[in-house]
């Protein structure tokens, strides 16, 4: 499914640094950090989980190879097509499904995924609310959705501050801020991380 983007300022920006994007990260470390995080979260070897603003598809890759067996399944959305070209020339696995859309119109049916993983990418998502209610639409109650960061919220919020113009207002809420917006979409919140090391909040959603 192709989703209308050329409404959202960061896609030129986000199709701009895509040739750069994994040059700019030890992939070797980022799946080892990936994998101990993804190693926590319960994810069922059959699931089908939502790699939300995928980018290149280094989530996807993890999840590809540590924590689905066969019949598990990844649906990996970006509104950049320069990135998602990227992810399908990395990854060809027939077990994930690679769609040009935005976060706040996902290609999935109601209650359909069972975790949807934002990995890098909630600060860029500009209407929170709208995002949050579209991943409960999609997750099936009980299904858990996951904010994760492997920096600061601090390093998270100066990264952007200093990138381009687009993304300057991209900026990451405490946890407990995001945590109350989910617990009035549906959501209860089983996770909260807002360290020096990592961000990361976990809810389930409520039936
Ligand atoms: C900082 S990058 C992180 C990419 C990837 N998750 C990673 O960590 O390698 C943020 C990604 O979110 C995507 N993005 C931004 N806004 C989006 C939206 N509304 N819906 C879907 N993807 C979005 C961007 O195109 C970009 O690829």
């Amino acid at each position: 499914m192709t989703h209308n983007t050329t409404t959202n300022p960061r896609l030129e920006f986000f199709d701009s640094i895509a040739d750069q994007w994994d040059g700019w990260h030890d992939l070797a470390d980022l799946s080892r950090n990936l994998n101990a995080v993804l190693d926590k979260l319960s994810i069922d070897p059959s699931a089908t989980v939502v790699d939300a603003g995928c980018g290149t598809g280094n989530l996807t890759v993890s999840l590809l190879n540590g924590t689905l067996g066969p019949s598990g399944r990844v649906v990996a959305v970006d509104i950049s097509a320069k990135m998602l070209d990227l992810a399908r020339n990395k990854v060809t696995d027939p077990r994930v499904a690679w769609h040009c859309a935005a976060a706040e119109q996902l290609p999935l049916d109601d209650g359909t995924a069972d975790h949807v993983i934002c990995f890098s990418a909630w600060p860029h998502f500009h209407d929170a609310a709208a995002v949050t209610r579209e991943f409960r639409r999609v997750l099936r109650t009980g299904g858990s959705l996951h904010i994760l960061h492997l920096i600061s919220r601090s390093q998270v919020n100066r990264i952007h501050a200093q990138a381009h113009p687009s993304v300057h207002h991209d900026i990451l809420a405490p946890a407990s801020e995001i945590a109350k917006l989910l617990e009035t979409h549906g959501f209860r919140v089983i996770n909260m991380t807002d360290d020096d090391r990592c961000y990361w909040i976990t809810a389930h959603k409520l039936g």
